[in-house]
């Protein structure tokens, strides 16, 4: 059977990781989380007091690093050194640093050769930043997934807010920002690839967007 690989990127808080793996479960393929896997080599950063702003320090640090996803019963699990950091990958402390880590050339691309081999042998459905753009270019299907920035944040806040204390103004800011750093730096930035297809999920429920993009990828059978 034909298989393909899905790139789905966007803006933080656009509901990528969701949309992938109910379109991955649909197809019977793979879905690759690459957010946690900046979120990984963040933490490990974090933990041993390296710091973001210290490239060179940074890029030492990514190299010793053994990451692994692996799927698991409630979505994917993430691995650094053998150790089980899905829950931990996805703090506050992390979150509000990782833009600056994924900005750092060396662990774009001691991530980017990890990413294309999970790909190699297709049926993946990859979401990111820099999937269509950089990791996969040929991928065969490519969305670009938005929403407006307080509709994002109001998701975050539904999911987040209340247990970890964030107002949803403190959510909007952040995720701004965020948005803002991924854009503006020097390489592989959040961008949409000329050739992929927008899809604004404001008002949009997360089945509509995973059915809009399975029919997609049926059109390129
Ligand atoms: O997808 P998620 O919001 O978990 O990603 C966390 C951060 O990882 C992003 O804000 C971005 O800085 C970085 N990232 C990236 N390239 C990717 C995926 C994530 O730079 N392909």
């Amino acid at each position: 059977v034909f298989r393909m690989n899905i790139a789905i990127d966007g803006p933080a808080g656009a509901g990528k990781s969701t949309v992938a793996r109910k379109v991955a479960g649909q197809l019977g393929y793979i879905y690759i989380d690459t957010g946690a896997m900046y979120r990984a080599v963040t933490l490990s950063a974090l933990r041993n007091r390296v710091e973001p702003e210290n490239s060179a320090a940074l890029s030492e640090h990514a190299k010793t690093l053994n990451i692994v996803l692996r799927p698991g019963e409630h979505g994917q699990l993430v691995y650094l050194n053998g150790e089980d950091v899905t829950d931990l990958i996805r703090s506050r402390e992390v979150t509000l640093s990782v833009s600056q880590v994924a900005a750092n050339e060396t662990v774009r691309s001691v991530l980017t050769d990890m990413q294309r081999k999970l790909a190699q042998d297709k049926g993946v459905v990859m979401d990111g930043r820099d999937i269509g753009t950089s990791v996969l270019p040929n991928a065969e299907l490519k969305v670009f997934l938005t929403a407006s920035v307080q509709e994002r944040a109001l998701r975050r806040y539904r999911e987040i807010g209340l247990s970890q204390g964030i107002t949803l103004e403190q959510l909007e800011k952040e995720i701004a920002s965020r948005d803002k750093l991924d854009a503006e730096r020097d390489i592989s930035p959040l961008v949409c690839a000329d050739d992929a297809i927008v899809l604004d999920s404001t008002s949009m429920s997360i089945d509509e967007v995973a059915a809009a993009i399975v029919n997609l990828s049926r059109t390129k059978l």
